[in-house]
């Protein structure tokens, strides 16, 4: 058949495919409407992933838990005391008594879900006069007393460190991918989530299924110029939340086809007919291939008419997905592999990949921590936890220790080295630098800030740096910037 000839065009099909994307509202919303034209649809809500926050506690891991909490994250407290830890934090965190020195007590029940961690533990220090019941003298830090140390540095920064990296590391990293959908571990989600959008919304007969074969999805049909017309397609309903992609490079899908070009559209905004990103694959002739849609590489559509400028996908709001066969590619250009009639592509999952980009274990460790030792440092000059390291069971010396677990851990992370930390309101200026060199002081409130920042920024990933405060100035409100002045650290 051409596309000067005309067919029926199938005005029920129509009417179905508007009601299955409720493009009309009245059928989307009535339930008797939606049994004649399809099935009622059912909201999923994406699996709530947990931010584990150990030392939670303490005077930056309190801090931490309260950010997180305001920015809506699930929060979990690793504790060593639940009840006092309550009082701390309230009901709004879960909480999970363990000890990061003890093996066995990092069980299932505190890494069930984990996708972050921040890690604000440390040696328990008091002075040697001892402390009030709120440690006021520890955490004022401005006047200095002769300090000492409650708990064995080695077991709480080194193997501690371990511990938890070897409890969580593991799940960390698979988290580095995102699986939206599983083909192959099928679920009735099919149905309800995927609905066919072929051309008969612009008077085309072209006509096409999703359904599950061998744990696959297997889109299918028969695609048709008649009427004008040209392609076929599946399509998500909105998801609702909206996926957030944001910390992942791109997608990737292991796709079975028949030699034809497609098409892999997204879609950052709710509205059905709005802009596409869109991306063309080939497809080898029955034979499985893995496809790779750098989010960089999404070409902004509108209609199939490439937007000059258009918006840059956002990647933390993704409402739809689409596969389409269609004789077209971008501004009216052929399709170079298309053919009408019978066609099909078996797709096992479309997952984002590129996790990595993203910190997911932020460690506040501490300035210093490479000086103890260090040939020709005039130890006058230094702070009181350089000056003392041997007398604090070499605090700093194990807290690199540490450090070295996290950056040989193959987890992306953060780590944070704070110069003295005290009770003063945060807000200033921060200064970071490399190389383990400045001295000064900085806000607990900031570093609690940071913690929770470099989670979103990508320049943070694989990155060690200390951090001050300037006596002048406001706080910077973005950064990023920050962050991009700093090399990523080199691991061998
Ligand atoms: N003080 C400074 O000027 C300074 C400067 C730079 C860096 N730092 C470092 O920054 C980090 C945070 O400082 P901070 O002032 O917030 O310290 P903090 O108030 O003493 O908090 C440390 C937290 O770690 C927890 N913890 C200790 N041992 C543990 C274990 N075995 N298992 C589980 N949790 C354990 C403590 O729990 P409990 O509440 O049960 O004791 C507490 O919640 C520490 O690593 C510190 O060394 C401090």
């Amino acid at each position: 058949m051409t596309e000067t000839e005309n067919s029926k065009w199938d005005a029920g099909r129509f009417v179905k495919t508007l009601a299955y994307f409720r493009v009309i509202p009245f059928i989307g919303s009535c339930s008797w409407l939606q049994r004649l034209f399809g099935s009622a649809p059912k909201q999923k809500q994406e699996t709530s992933s947990v931010v584990l926050v150990a030392g939670a506690t303490g005077g930056v891991g309190k801090r931490v838990v309260s950010r997180l909490v305001k920015r809506g994250y699930k929060v979990r407290a690793l504790v060593r005391d639940g009840k006092r830890a309550k009082n701390i934090l309230g009901n709004n965190v879960e909480i999970v008594e363990a000890d990061i020195t003890i093996q066995e007590t990092l069980t299932s029940e505190l890494t069930k879900d984990v996708t972050k961690v921040i890690c604000c533990t440390g040696t328990k220090v008091q002075p040697v006069e001892g402390d009030t019941p709120k440690r006021e003298k520890y955490y004022q830090g401005v006047k200095f007393y002769m300090p000492e140390v409650v708990d064995v540095p080695e077991m709480v920064e080194y193997k501690g460190i371990e511990n938890l990296l070897e409890a969580v590391g593991g799940q960390l990293k698979q988290n580095t991918e995102k699986m939206l959908f599983d083909f192959r571990q099928p679920t009735q989600d099919l149905k309800e989530t995927w609905g066919v959008l072929d051309d008969v919304v612009m008077g085309g007969v072209s006509e096409s299924s999703i359904r599950l074969v061998e744990n696959t999805a297997l889109f299918t049909g028969n695609v048709s110029t008649a009427n004008s017309g040209g392609f076929a397609s599946v399509r998500t309903r909105n998801f609702d939340p909206p996926k957030d992609l944001g910390g992942y490079s791109g997608i990737e899908m292991r796709v079975k086809g028949d030699g034809k070009r497609y098409k892999f559209i997204l879609r950052c905004q709710s509205k059905w007919d709005g802009v596409g990103y869109c991306y063309s694959f080939d497809t080898v002739y029955n034979i499985w291939t893995t496809v790779r849609i750098p989010f960089d590489d999404l070409i902004p559509v509108f209609r199939a008419k490439t937007l000059e400028d258009g918006k840059p996908f956002d990647r933390d709001r993704v409402y739809s997905v689409q596969l389409m066969l269609s004789k077209f590619e971008y501004d009216r250009a052929l399709n170079p592999k298309f053919s009408p009639g019978f066609f099909q592509l078996q797709v096992e999952y479309i997952k984002a990949y590129g996790g990595d980009n993203l910190p997911l274990f932020v460690m506040v460790s501490s300035a210093g921590v490479t000086r103890p030792g260090r040939p020709g440092l005039n130890l006058d000059e230094e702070p009181p936890a350089v000056r003392l390291n041997d007398q604090l069971g070499g605090i700093l010396t194990w807290k690199l220790r540490g450090e070295d677990a996290l950056r040989s851990s193959g987890i992306p992370y953060t780590i944070i080295r704070p110069c003295g930390m005290t009770e003063e309101a945060g807000g200033k200026p921060l200064i970071f630098d490399r190389g383990d060199n400045i001295k000064g002081l900085v806000s607990r409130e900031d570093i609690a800030d940071l913690c929770v920042e470099v989670l979103d920024i990508p320049e943070a990933n694989k990155v060690t740096f200390e951090v001050k405060a300037a006596k002048e100035g406001e706080k910077q409100q973005d950064l990023k910037p920050l962050f991009a002045a700093l090399n990523p650290d080199v691991t061998s």
